[in-house]
């Protein structure tokens, strides 16, 4: 059986103050447990309850469990003399709303404060975690899509939700995440990258031949996703520009797809500024087609000549912005001589560090789980065993923080 929190959290959140948001929706029956969660970590919380979710819980149980008054309505004068909504807002280091409510979503994306949930979001200026909870369908319907779009952009933290039966009889996407799982999340929030923002491009890029070809490669943005799960787990603002790959956004992520270098290349520039720390993990194309055929190539007797031309270097471009972050990653994947290739492209591009991964065979590197990196920075080489890539990277970001601090 999951444990709700596990003994590594105990204390975690100590002296936190979090303002726990319910709104309407079955998994609210979930939130007397995260209370406890919440309180066994260490933090202080408050709850607000919508009228919806009044329906599903009672107040009396979430004020005997967090040990405050439970606040509903933006017009009780008395709670209002004891804490101003704007006292609460202000109190607040992390707002979580639990569940959050496809109509919560939507209101929150309209920028409404006709309640006092969505008043109190408005007025923070702590960060905002949602636990979406509601039926796949509704999860999947453009119109949330574009709520939780818009609400990723304003730095709103999306964690979940996950796949499996829901209330409704129905199979899918929309369970909201289980408190033990929230608590860490927000636990992450507190960890060492809390406040850094982190940009970070993963998976191959496709360079368009004619309208059913392209040059790709083998990538499957497996590393660059550990990556971005691990440093939004360490409470980062993550950022993840893709290539085309197959793998689900990591819960809390922001996540901006792209197809060719060219993309990458302007989605990464675009989105440069305030970032803390740049991680190239991507395996971007150095050439690209000449030119693209507008119709499909036609074969004929004679062998065929490609014209390549170079892709921008976006790694080079980063390190060479006047927007320059604190740190600039690269990774290197060699089949030989790693360690010379991979300092020569880290003085080349003028990195901080930069991330060797020894390719061509199974087990690591390119489309596999694990991987083993040796990370050199200007003054030393700090090797990680071979791993699971999700422990490849925590590793790496712990060595990136105690190295470039
Ligand atoms: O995606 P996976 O299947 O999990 O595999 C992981 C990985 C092997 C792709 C990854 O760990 C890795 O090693 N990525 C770098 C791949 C590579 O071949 O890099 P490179 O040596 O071509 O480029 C050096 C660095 O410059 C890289 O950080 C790359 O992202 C960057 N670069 C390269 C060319 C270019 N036009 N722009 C860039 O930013």
């Amino acid at each position: 059986m999951r444990r709700a929190v596990s003994g590594k959290l105990g204390g975690i959140l100590n002296g936190k103050h979090v303002l726990l948001g319910i709104t309407g929706g079955i998994a609210a029956y979930k939130c007397a447990e995260l209370v406890r969660g919440l309180r066994k970590a260490g933090a202080d919380v408050r709850v607000v309850m919508t009228a919806a979710a009044e329906r599903f819980v009672t107040p009396t149980t979430l004020q005997a469990l967090s040990g405050h008054p439970v606040r509903g309505s933006l017009w009780d004068e008395a709670a209002e003399a004891a804490m101003s909504h704007i006292e609460l807002a202000r109190w607040a280091d992390a707002v979580l709303i639990a569940p959050a409510s496809a109509d919560t979503l939507a209101r929150l994306a309209g920028g409404h404060a006709n309640d006092l949930l969505s008043t109190l979001c408005l007025a923070t200026e702590a960060p905002v975690h949602l636990a979406p909870a509601m039926n796949r369908v509704m999860w999947a319907n453009p119109a949330t899509r574009a709520n939780v779009a818009a609400l990723q952009d304003r730095g709103f933290r999306i964690h979940g939700p996950a796949s499996g039966e829901q209330a409704c009889g129905e199979t899918g996407e929309g369970r909201m995440l289980e408190p033990g799982q929230l608590v860490a999340a927000l636990a992450g929030s507190a960890g060492a990258w809390q406040g850094r923002r982190v940009l970070i491009t993963a998976g191959p890029t496709y360079e368009d031949l004619d309208p059913v070809r392209f040059l790709g490669n083998r990538s499957s943005g497996k590393m660059g996703f550990a990556l971005a799960e691990a440093a939004v787990a360490q409470g980062a603002e993550v950022l993840l520009v893709a290539g085309p790959v197959l793998l689900p956004t990591p819960s809390g992520v922001r996540r901006i797809d792209v197809r060719s270098a060219a993309q990458m290349h302007d989605a990464v520039m675009a989105e440069l500024a305030g970032t803390d720390t740049f991680i190239a993990a991507a395996a971007v194309a150095d050439y690209r087609p000449k030119t693209v055929s507008a119709g499909k190539i036609k074969k004929s007797e004679a062998d065929a000549t490609l014209a390549l031309e170079r892709t921008p270097d976006i790694l080079a471009a980063v390190a060479g912005s006047p927007m320059r972050p604190k740190r600039v990653i690269g990774f290197a994947a060699e089949t030989e001589r790693l360690e010379e290739y991979a300092r020569e492209k880290m003085h080349n591009k003028r990195l901080d560090a930069i991330a060797a991964n020894a390719v061509g065979m199974p087990g690591s590197g390119f489309e596999s789980d694990d991987n083993a990196l040796t990370v050199f920075t200007r003054t030393g080489r700090h090797a990680i065993a071979h791993t699971t890539k999700r422990q490849a990277a925590d590793a790496l970001l712990e060595i990136l923080l105690e190295q470039l601090p």
